[in-house]
């Protein structure tokens, strides 16, 4: 596994609709085994393929540290509530802008050996989910954000 280059706001692969995937191969085994490293390396919740440069419909999201979920064509099937907190994206670094967001949701999706699954989330996996699969047909969050975005202070200042 390797810690792949997150693409940042501005760059077009972002604003692009993704492609489903139609087989499991060792390439995409190896993207998948990559989004993880990287998101947890670089601390998030939740990392989608656009993100890392390929239009799959990929992505992966652990609010835990300790929970990975693997969603493969994944789609929001149910959703219901509302939620409205601070929201961040790996691609907006140091930002962070209020969003609503449904409070539950359900999302039909294939695993990594293409078989169908369903998962289901409330406040901040729910969150998650909705951010990530936005970012498959090629969403920010910074386009719902309420208010203009916020700097979020870094680790250092905050000691
Ligand atoms: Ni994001």
């Amino acid at each position: 596994m390797a810690i792949r280059n997150i693409r940042e706001i501005g760059d077009e692969v972002l604003n692009k609709k993704c492609r489903e995937v139609t087989e499991m191969t060792p390439r995409i085994q190896e993207l998948i085994g990559d989004m993880l490293e990287t998101m947890y390396e670089a601390n998030g919740v939740g990392l989608a393929a656009p993100q890392v440069g390929i239009l799959k419909r990929i992505v992966v999201i652990d609010t835990t540290g300790e929970d990975p979920h693997i969603l493969i064509n994944p789609r929001i099937v149910e959703s219901s509530g509302e939620q409205t907190g601070s929201e961040g994206c790996l691609s907006v670094p140091g930002k962070c802008a209020t969003v609503t967001r449904p409070n539950y949701v359900k999302v039909a999706a294939l695993d990594v050996n293409m078989k169908e699954m369903e998962l289901e989330g409330t406040e901040l996996l729910a969150r998650a989910i909705c951010h990530e699969l936005d970012h498959l047909d090629g969403h920010l969050y910074v386009e719902k954000a309420e208010g203009p975005l916020q700097d979020v202070p870094s680790v250092d200042e905050e000691e």
